[in-house]
């Protein structure tokens, strides 16, 4: 019961409070974004001012209705209609196959339960060649990081209502049978290497 009021009530001012730390990363991932775009994780939409002009249509895909009314305000300055979907996308997706023109997930495939259901969701509904763009925290490549994210990872489990720190984003991605010629894997500017060690990318569908 404690819980459900710090994941319902809590949790969701937090995560708009410490997202709006990735403001600087976030246009780097979205500048490619055009067509008919589809975002999972959506959160509290701080991606939506970042996405550029050739976004014809965004189509949202995450269970939680975090702040509703500054959603509202964020999806009201965005310039292109936006259609939320309060749902797992781990779950099966409720599109069409080919539907979309670019997918685009920021820092949620590490919360996902089921990360890779979701990418292949993902691919499913994607135009064949087109891209899923994405920021990611994940595993570090120091062992003696790694071996702290793994003893924390129950904690942050916990206190990010279920934000894992271990994850290998590459892989699962991989493992959905996307193609990932290559990525960037670096710590961000200023963040400790247990939260701050990020996949950046493009797969293709
Ligand atoms: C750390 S937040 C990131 C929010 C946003 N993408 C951003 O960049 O600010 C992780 C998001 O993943 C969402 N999430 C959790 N489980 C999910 C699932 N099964 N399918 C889709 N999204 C999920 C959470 O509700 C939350 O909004």
């Amino acid at each position: 019961m404690i819980h459900d009021f710090y994941e319902q009530r809590v949790f969701p001012h937090i995560l708009d409070r410490v997202m709006r730390g990735m403001e600087e990363l976030r246009p780097g991932v979205l500048e490619a974004a055009h067509g008919d775009v589809l975002e999972i994780g959506f959160g509290t939409g701080l991606n939506l001012r970042h996405y550029p002009e050739a976004v014809g249509s965004l189509s949202t895909v995450d269970p939680m209705n975090a702040l509703p009314e500054k959603v509202t305000r964020r999806i009201e300055a965005a310039g292109f209609p936006v259609k939320l979907h309060h749902l797992p996308a781990d779950g099966g997706l409720p599109f069409d196959s080919g539907r979309f023109d670019t997918a685009t997930v920021t820092w949620t495939l590490c919360t996902i339960p089921d990360p890779v259901a979701a990418l292949r969701e993902v691919k499913r509904v994607l135009k064949p060649g087109a891209r899923l763009h994405f920021i990611e925290h994940g595993l570090s490549d120091d062992p003696s990081v790694a071996g702290w994210q793994q003893r924390f990872n129950s904690v942050q489990n916990v206190i990010g209502c279920g934000c894992n720190l271990n994850r290998k984003i590459d892989q699962l991605i991989r493992e959905a049978e996307f193609e990932l010629p290559d990525f960037d894997f670096f710590v961000g500017e200023g963040m400790p290497r247990m939260f701050g060690t990020l996949y950046r990318g493009a797969a293709i569908s």
